[in-house]
């Protein structure tokens, strides 16, 4: 099971990044614009914070021919970074000739179990269901999960599932529980995630009745 924070804030990659539990980032266009700036550096910047994770990008053009083309421009920034491409008809000869070359492809806005097993068919790397965007429309995006989890390990294919558009730590238990190969996070979500009230709670009643024993050196 591996994590991906789902942002291009670099201050928080950063920070997050030293738990030890972040094996990659996703970026799209929102969170680029949302950032500002140059979003090659951008891209760059998170690379440097972990050389040896994987950074999705996501092309930006609309043509097929232009998608194909800035699709290699993206990977050629470097060997670590899996390109975004929306699971769109247009694009699914480009995406199966990428993939075939060797270009690791991050599917996105996947919303069914067929759009998966699909792209899963052409050999791409990774396939991004949006289970939050789903549930935005009153689908059980959940759902998708286990579905996709069973026709991928009918099938054998390799293609990893990465459980996007998660909203709650409820999502993170439920994806983890059907088999997601990997999960991106928003920051705020992994930071509920890695919190816990009791856990707080229990540090200070531990801590207050150890003062107690005035012990000054232990062992
Ligand atoms: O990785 C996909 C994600 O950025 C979309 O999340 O919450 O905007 O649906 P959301």
């Amino acid at each position: 099971m591996k994590f991906f924070l789902d942002t291009a804030d670099v201050k928080s990659i950063q920070k997050w990044a030293e738990t030890g539990l972040v094996d990659g980032v996703t970026t799209n266009p929102t969170h680029l614009s949302k950032e500002g700036g140059d979003p090659k550096k951008k891209i760059k910047e998170i690379i440097s914070i972990l050389p040896k994770g994987d950074v999705s990008v996501e092309v930006t053009e609309q043509k097929p021919e232009a998608v194909y083309k800035q699709a290699l421009a993206i990977a050629k920034i470097s060997k670590n970074i899996s390109v975004k491409i929306p699971c769109h008809i247009d694009y699914y000869p480009v995406i199966g000739k990428l993939a075939k070359e060797g270009v690791s492809i991050n599917v996105t806005l996947v919303f069914t179990a067929i759009q998966a097993a699909m792209m899963a068919r052409l050999g791409v790397h990774y396939v991004s269901p949006f289970i939050g965007r789903l549930e935005d429309i009153d689908v059980d995006g959940m759902q998708l999960l286990p579905e996709m989890r069973e026709i991928f390990d009918l099938y054998g294919f390799k293609t990893e599932i990465l459980a996007a558009s998660l909203r709650s730590v409820l999502h993170v238990r439920d994806a983890m529980l059907a088999g997601a190969d990997v999960l991106t996070l928003p920051i705020a979500l992994f930071e509920k995630m890695v919190q816990h009230p009791l856990t707080d709670r229990g540090i200070e009643m531990f801590n207050a009745d150890w003062k107690k024993l005035g012990v000054k050196q232990f062992p």
